[in-house]
This record gives C-alpha cells, sequence and structure tokens, in this order.
C-alpha cells in the first residue's frame, strides 16, 4: 500500500510547487493541429457565444462578447498574420479606466513605439486573470548576463533596460550623462538608493505611517507611473497610481501629488510620517497629509537619485 501511495503523494507536492502561473494565451503553429495558423477570420471556426466558458476566462468573457472578433488577436496573438494587436480597445477610460490608470499626458512609452505597442513592449503574454504577476504579465528581457531569467520584481525589469552597459536592442536609451538616472539607476538602485530597505530607527526624520506594510524594498513603480500621470519624470500624480502595497485600511487610495519644480513632499509624505515632532511635521504638504520634515519647497537639493550623501532616493 505503502509503495503505492508513494507516486501520488510526490505527485501532489508537486502541484503544490508548481508557480501558479497560466500557459501563455498566444496562438502558435499548432493552432488547430496547424490547420487554423495564419488565419485571419476567428469567426470562421469559433463561436463567440461557446468559447471562454471555462474558470480561467470569468473576469473577461464579458468584455470580449462586447467586442466581439476585434479583439481576439490582442490576447490570443496575431496567429502568425502580421496583424496588429490591439490592447486599447478594451483598456481605455470608459471601458476599464481604472486598468490600468491611464489618465495624465505623461505615459511610459518609447521613441518609436506608442499606444498598443507600447503595451505589448511591456505585456507581450499576459494571461489577463485579474492578478498582476511580475513573471507572467511583464515581457522577460534578458539579464546583464544575456539570461532570460525570470523577474523578482517589477524594479528588476525596469533595470534590463535603465543601465548603462546591458541595455536591450531595441529600446536602446539615447546617449546621456553617466550620471543620468535613465542610465544610472542599476546602478543607483544597487549601490546608492536601495529606497526602503529597512533600517528602522537610527535617521533623522524616521518614522513611516503607521500601518505601513513593506516588508522589503520599495518599488520603481511605487513612485512611478507607467501609464499616465501629469507629473514630469512619470511621478505618480495619485495615490492610486503607485504606492501600491500601502495598507487599504489607512483609507490612502484617493490622495492627489503634486511634484512640480523638485516639489516632492506630496509623493514622500504617502508612506513616511516622522515619528518626533519638530521642523514641518505637523504642515500639510497640501493634499491633506503632513509628517515629512520640510513641508514645501524644492526637494532635489539632498534628496535625488544616486545622492549618495542622503542615501539617494
Ligand atoms: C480553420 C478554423 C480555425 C480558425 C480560422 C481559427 N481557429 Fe482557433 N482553433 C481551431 C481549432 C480546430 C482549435 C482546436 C479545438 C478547440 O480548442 O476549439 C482551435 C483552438 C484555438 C484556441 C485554443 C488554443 C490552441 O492553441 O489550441 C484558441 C485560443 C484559438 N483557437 C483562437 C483563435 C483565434 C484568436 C483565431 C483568429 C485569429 C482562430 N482561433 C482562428 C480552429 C480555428
Ligand atoms: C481579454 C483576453 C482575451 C480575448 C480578447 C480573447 N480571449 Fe480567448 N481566451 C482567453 C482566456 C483567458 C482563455 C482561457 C485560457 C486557458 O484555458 O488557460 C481563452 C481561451 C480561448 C479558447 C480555448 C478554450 C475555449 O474557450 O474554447 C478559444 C478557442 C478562444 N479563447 C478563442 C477566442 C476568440 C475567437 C476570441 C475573439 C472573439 C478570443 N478568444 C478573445 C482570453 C481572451
Ligand atoms: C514601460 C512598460 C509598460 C508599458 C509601456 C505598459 N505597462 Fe502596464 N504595467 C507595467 C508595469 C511595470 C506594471 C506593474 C506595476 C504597476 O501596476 O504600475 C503594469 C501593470 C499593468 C496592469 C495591471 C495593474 C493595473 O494598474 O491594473 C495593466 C492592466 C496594464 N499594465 C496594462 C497596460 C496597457 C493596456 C498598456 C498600454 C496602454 C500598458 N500596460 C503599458 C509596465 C508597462
Ligand atoms: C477584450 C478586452 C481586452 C483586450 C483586447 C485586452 N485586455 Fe488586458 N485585460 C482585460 C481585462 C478585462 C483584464 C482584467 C481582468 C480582471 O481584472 O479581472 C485585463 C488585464 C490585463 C493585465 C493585468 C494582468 C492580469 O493578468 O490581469 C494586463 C497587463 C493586460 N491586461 C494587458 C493587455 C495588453 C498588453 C493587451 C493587448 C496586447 C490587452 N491587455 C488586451 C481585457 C482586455
Ligand atoms: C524595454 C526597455 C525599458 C523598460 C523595461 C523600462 N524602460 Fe523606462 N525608458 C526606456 C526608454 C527607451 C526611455 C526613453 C529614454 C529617452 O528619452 O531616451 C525610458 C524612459 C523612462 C523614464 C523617463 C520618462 C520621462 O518622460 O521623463 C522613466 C522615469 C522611466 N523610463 C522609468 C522606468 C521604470 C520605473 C520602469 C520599470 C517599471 C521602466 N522605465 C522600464 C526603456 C525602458
Ligand atoms: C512607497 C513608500 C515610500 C515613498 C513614496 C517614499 N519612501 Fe522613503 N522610505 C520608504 C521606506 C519603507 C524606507 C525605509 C525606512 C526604514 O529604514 O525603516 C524609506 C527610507 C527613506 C530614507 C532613509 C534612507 C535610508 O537608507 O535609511 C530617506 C532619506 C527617504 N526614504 C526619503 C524619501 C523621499 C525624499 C521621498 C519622496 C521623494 C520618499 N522617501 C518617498 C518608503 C517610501
Ligand atoms: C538640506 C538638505 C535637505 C533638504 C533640502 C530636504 N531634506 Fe529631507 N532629509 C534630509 C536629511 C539629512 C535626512 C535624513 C537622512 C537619513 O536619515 O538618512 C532627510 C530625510 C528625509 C526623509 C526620510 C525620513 C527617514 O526615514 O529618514 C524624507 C521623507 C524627506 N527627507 C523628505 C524631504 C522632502 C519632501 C523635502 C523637500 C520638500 C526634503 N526632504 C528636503 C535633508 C534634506
Ligand atoms: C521614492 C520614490 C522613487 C522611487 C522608489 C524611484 N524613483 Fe525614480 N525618480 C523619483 C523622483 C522624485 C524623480 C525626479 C523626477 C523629476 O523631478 O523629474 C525620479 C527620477 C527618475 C528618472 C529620471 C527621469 C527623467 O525624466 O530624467 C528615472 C529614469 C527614474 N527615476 C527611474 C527609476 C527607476 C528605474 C527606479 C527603480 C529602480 C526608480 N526610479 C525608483 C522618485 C523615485
Amino acid at each position: 500500500m505503502r509503495l503505492n501511495r508513494y507516486p501520488y503523494l510526490l505527485l501532489g507536492l508537486m502541484l503544490l510547487w508548481q508557480p501558479a502561473l497560466a500557459q501563455s494565451l498566444l496562438l502558435d503553429r499548432n493552432h488547430g493541429d496547424g490547420a487554423a495558423w495564419k488565419l485571419e477570420e476567428c469567426a470562421a471556426c469559433h463561436v463567440l457565444h461557446r468559447i471562454h466558458q471555462q474558470p480561467q476566462a470569468r473576469n473577461i468573457r464579458a468584455i470580449v462578447q462586447d467586442k466581439e472578433y476585434a479583439s481576439c488577436m490582442g490576447c490570443h496573438g496575431d496567429n502568425g498574420t502580421g496583424r496588429k494587436r490591439p490592447c486599447e480597445i478594451c483598456h481605455n477610460s470608459s471601458d476599464l479606466p481604472a486598468t490600468p490608470h491611464r489618465d495624465g499626458r505623461f505615459r511610459h512609452e518609447f521613441p518609436h513605439l506608442a499606444g498598443d505597442a507600447a503595451c505589448i513592449a511591456c505585456h507581450d503574454d499576459s494571461d489577463m486573470d485579474g492578478d498582476f504577476q511580475v513573471r507572467q504579465d511583464l515581457t522577460l528581457f534578458p539579464d546583464m548576463q544575456k539570461l532570460m531569467r525570470p523577474y523578482f520584481s517589477s524594479t528588476d525589469f525596469c533595470l534590463r533596460c535603465h543601465n548603462r552597459d546591458h541595455q536591450i536592442s531595441g529600446f536602446e536609451i539615447e546617449d546621456r550623462h553617466w550620471r543620468n538616472p535613465l542610465i544610472a539607476m542599476e546602478d543607483n538602485y544597487n549601490f546608492i538608493d536601495i529606497h526602503g530597505h529597512r533600517r528602522g530607527g537610527n535617521g533623522t526624520y524616521t518614522g513611516l505611517r503607521s500601518g505601513y506594510k513593506y516588508s522589503s524594498r520599495v518599488d520603481c513603480t511605487d513612485c512611478h507611473a507607467m501609464h499616465g500621470t501629469e507629473n514630469t519624470g512619470l511621478i505618480i500624480d495619485h495615490s492610486a497610481k503607485g504606492v501600491s502595497r500601502l495598507e487599504p485600511a489607512l483609507g490612502l487610495d484617493n490622495i492627489s501629488v503634486w511634484t512640480g519644480n523638485g516639489e516632492y513632499a506630496q509623493l514622500c509624505v504617502l508612506c513616511h510620517q516622522m515619528e518626533r515632532t519638530g521642523q514641518d511635521s505637523q504642515l500639510d504638504t497640501g493634499n491633506g497629509l503632513s509628517g515629512v520634515h520640510q513641508a514645501w519647497g524644492d526637494c532635489r537639493g539632498c534628496h535625488a537619485h544616486g545622492l549618495a550623501g542622503q542615501a539617494g532616493l
């Protein structure tokens, strides 16, 4: 008996250990045993009201019924046809206004790619299950050893491009000054501004908002918005666009952030709240929150990426 059960136990454990990733939604040349590859008319073989019955498709079923066949290639790839893949057909301000928030003049597109093409550059094979996972939902780019090692965080993803000496072909960053964060961020992040690395308690103005839950480092996207913002440098203009792991019970999901002219107080105060009083700790930074040692004015003299003196940003 024991011997018979053993393989099942092993199999069970293996299934438990599987990372919870869906397989790719993209079609390949085996589509329909090869007979359907390179065909454009999905309607010729797939009946709209019959597809997407399985649980993995429950979140997208209704919207696909609504957008019909024009949407298919967005999620399933171009089926070898070279046709454009649509994203904005669904990810727009009326259909999915908050997934993601795209309002604001500035967004992280690329010098040669905008709109749908930019979405695909960063998310070439999302499973659209409503659960953002860096390994499934972000395009995998090679790391500094040119290996396709999976990401541990979205920061990892940013640094595969924002570095000096191993940029991604097709997405090179034009020559910039050596210290420009566009290319210096990898070194900044690894050696100077490991933002949020918990040291706890021994700084001059220490203190985090009560209920602050980050156990590890702060991600680039806690401060930077990829999909749309009114602030320069792609700094979030609203708390809902970043600071993603702030405890919802704090009620900080509807705070506006303005960071013009190097005035970062409204950004920093989302997470930081000084423990001891003094300086500007009680002053409203302008968005209803207080708790930083300087509540207004230009912070860049002391706080900027790569500024080793003040532990960077
Ligand atoms: C000539 C008929 C035909 C056409 C045209 C066709 N398919 Fe298929 N497709 C099939 C068959 C047959 C299967 C396998 C049986 C099934 O899952 O329904 C399939 C399977 C699929 C699957 C399941 C995954 C897989 O690889 O087996 C997806 C997703 C899919 N088709 C999407 C599309 C999309 C999107 C289009 C339009 C770009 C399309 N199909 C056009 C016949 C077709
Ligand atoms: C928003 C993303 C999305 C769009 C758009 C989309 N699908 Fe799907 N599709 C899915 C997901 C998710 C599944 C489930 C995948 C799985 O089984 O893991 C799926 C599964 C399928 C399958 C295989 C299983 C089934 O339900 O029969 C077919 C065939 C299919 N889609 C065809 C289409 C066609 C045709 C269109 C255009 C009308 C379309 N899909 C548009 C996300 C999408
Ligand atoms: C420069 C890379 C980049 C581009 C371009 C980009 N994204 Fe993202 N996207 C990310 C990163 C990183 C995250 C995870 C962190 C976050 O939520 O900001 C994300 C998260 C998301 C999410 C899930 C989180 C949420 O806010 O709902 C959706 C949906 C999404 N992106 C859709 C899109 C669409 C649609 C486009 C094109 C209009 C697009 N993205 C363009 C990098 C990008
Ligand atoms: C038919 C509509 C539709 C199309 C077309 C579509 N999406 Fe989505 N997508 C959704 C929906 C709906 C969700 C959210 C599911 C949820 O929140 O439950 C989603 C979720 C996402 C997410 C968040 C991660 C996840 O797994 O949920 C990303 C990233 C994303 N889409 C990117 C894209 C990109 C890139 C394209 C184009 C290549 C695209 N989507 C095309 C409807 C669509
Ligand atoms: C595929 C490569 C690539 C990835 C991945 C990438 N970027 Fe970029 N990023 C670029 C390029 C190219 C530019 C434009 C540089 C230029 O203007 O020459 C840019 C520009 C920027 C800018 C300046 C935008 C402005 O308007 O001032 C910021 C900030 C930025 N990226 C942050 C990020 C963050 C944060 C991530 C990760 C969530 C990220 N990037 C991921 C390639 C990338
Ligand atoms: C997403 C939340 C978040 C935001 C936004 C944020 N910080 Fe932080 N910051 C942290 C965390 C977490 C720590 C680590 C605190 C600790 O050591 O206990 C930290 C630490 C610091 C430190 C101490 C560095 C060190 O090595 O101990 C400085 C200085 C700092 N932040 C400045 C800023 C400034 C300036 C801003 C605004 C531009 C800002 N932070 C925005 C979360 C944030
Ligand atoms: C004259 C230099 C100077 C200027 C200007 C300055 N700061 Fe600071 N700031 C500091 C020093 C010094 C620390 C303590 C660093 C440490 O503890 O490691 C600090 C720390 C911080 C911290 C982190 C507190 C912690 O946990 O250590 C925040 C948040 C912060 N400053 C916000 C701001 C904001 C917002 C502005 C602009 C409105 C600003 N600072 C302008 C010198 C400055
Ligand atoms: C604590 C908040 C915070 C974090 C975390 C953070 N940044 Fe920044 N970043 C800023 C601020 C503030 C600026 C200055 C923006 C401005 O005033 O134009 C900036 C500027 C930049 C710029 C220059 C933008 C330009 O237009 O020249 C790049 C590139 C950049 N950051 C990339 C990153 C990357 C990559 C990460 C993660 C490794 C990251 N940042 C993490 C706050 C942050």
